[in-house]
């Protein structure tokens, strides 16, 4: 039997107001509880997609679906959001308060926790980050791998029930990549997942589509090659994403 979507697009289009062609055409896609990984080139309208699904967005044609009830209000969009949490492109556009306890606190206050409950979940999930010791630290004079990891713990610190991470290895070197991988891979959550890197994305995903000319398609064949490379300063000690 197929396992219950938790949120479901159908029949989506999209243009942003200035332009002509849309970016969306009448995209289908449902996502249960399992890792899909989305890649696309540039400007082929992921993040347009993800905005779309937490209601960001309202789509010119179609309907978002959650738990199968029709989100069709911006009520309906801010419950979603609680259990859907949204890790943007760019962590300066997530990040706003000025210490980083304070920024993954955040979410578990809004949710109703108490202050004492929100700082205990904050600080548990840094821990599981491996950010202890960040909880003072000046938001916005972190690092830019380390602003994407804080703003991953203001998501996870929700708890949320399905996390859509848009592009997570962005500024990530790659130890701290391969460590992202552990962290995703020991989450319970369902993650639908935006990212360049076809490696990562087989190594944390179950399955894969594309995103291209406003169209989705599941990419459903494996296909094994392997490849030698040269290049210079290869004699140093490094790691390969793909
Ligand atoms: N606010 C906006 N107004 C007009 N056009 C926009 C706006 N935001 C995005 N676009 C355009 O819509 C298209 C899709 O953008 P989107 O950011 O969804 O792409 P993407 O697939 O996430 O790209 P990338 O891989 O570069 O992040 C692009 O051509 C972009 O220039
Ligand atoms: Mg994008």
């Amino acid at each position: 039997m197929c396992p219950q979507p938790i949120i479901q697009l159908c029949n989506i289009s999209y243009h942003y107001a200035l332009t002509s062609s849309p970016v969306l055409h009448n995209l289908n896609l449902e996502v249960a509880d399992e890792r899909i990984g989305l890649i696309g080139p540039n400007g082929s309208g992921k993040t347009t997609l993800f905005q779309i699904m937490v209601g960001l967005l309202l789509p010119d044609h179609g309907h978002v679906l959650f738990d199968g009830r029709n989100m069709d209000s911006e009520k309906d969009f801010r419950l979603l959001r609680r259990q859907v949490g949204l890790l943007f492109q760019s962590a300066d556009d997530q990040l706003f308060s000025p210490t980083v306890l304070e920024d993954v606190a955040f979410g578990p206050l809004n949710l109703g926790y108490s202050p004492e409950e929100a700082r205990d979940l904050a600080s548990g999930t840094l821990k599981e980050l491996g950010l202890a010791g960040f909880e003072e630290r000046i938001t916005h004079r972190l690092s830019g791998g380390e602003k994407k990891l804080v703003a991953l713990a203001t998501i996870l610190s929700m708890r949320p029930r399905l996390l859509l991470l848009d592009e997570p290895t962005n500024n990530l070197d790659p130890a701290t990549r391969n460590r992202l991988i552990d962290i995703l891979m020991g989450l319970p959550q369902a993650q639908l997942i935006i990212s360049h890197d076809w490696d990562f994305l087989a190594r944390t995903t179950s399955h894969l589509y594309t995103l291209e000319h406003g169209h989705l398609h599941r990419c459903d064949h494996d296909h094994i090659h392997s490849h030698q490379h040269i290049h210079r300063y290869g004699d140093h000690p490094h790691q390969h994403s793909d």
